[in-house]
């Protein structure tokens, strides 16, 4: 058996829940799925550890500073090069969701 199928049949069936659970129920709350990209630097929702806790924090300081990586202002290169990845509502979707994370 090929060696990438184990993970190729996970991650069909990992879609395909993620797609059940959506069907099935509520939607998941605006920006929760954009802020698991964070999580592997950031901790699950915001919540470290990591670098940076966002948790918490003001939803306009978290859109601010986002903006600011986004526009090259500031952070170091790597949140620059992430923040650039989304829209200006993507943006203020994470913020509106980690500003109400405890
Ligand atoms: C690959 C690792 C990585 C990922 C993924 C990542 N970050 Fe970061 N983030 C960092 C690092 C490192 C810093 C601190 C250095 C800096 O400011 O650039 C940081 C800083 C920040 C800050 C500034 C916090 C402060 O108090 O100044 C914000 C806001 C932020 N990240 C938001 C996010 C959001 C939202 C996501 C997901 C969309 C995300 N980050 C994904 C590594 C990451």
């Amino acid at each position: 058996m090929p060696r990438f199928l184990p993970s190729a049949l996970l991650a069909a069936c990992l879609s395909s829940c993620l797609i059940g659970a959506a069907l099935a129920g509520e939607p998941p709350p605006s920006g929760r799925l954009l802020a698991s990209n964070c999580a592997q630097c950031h901790g699950t929702n915001g919540k470290g550890p990591g670098f940076d806790r966002l948790a918490g924090k003001s939803a306009n300081s978290l859109y601010e500073e986002l903006k600011e990586m986004q526009a090259g202002k500031e952070g170091d290169g790597l949140m620059q090069r992430h923040a650039m990845g989304y829209s200006d509502a993507q943006l203020r979707a994470l913020a509106g969701y980690l500003s109400k994370q405890r």
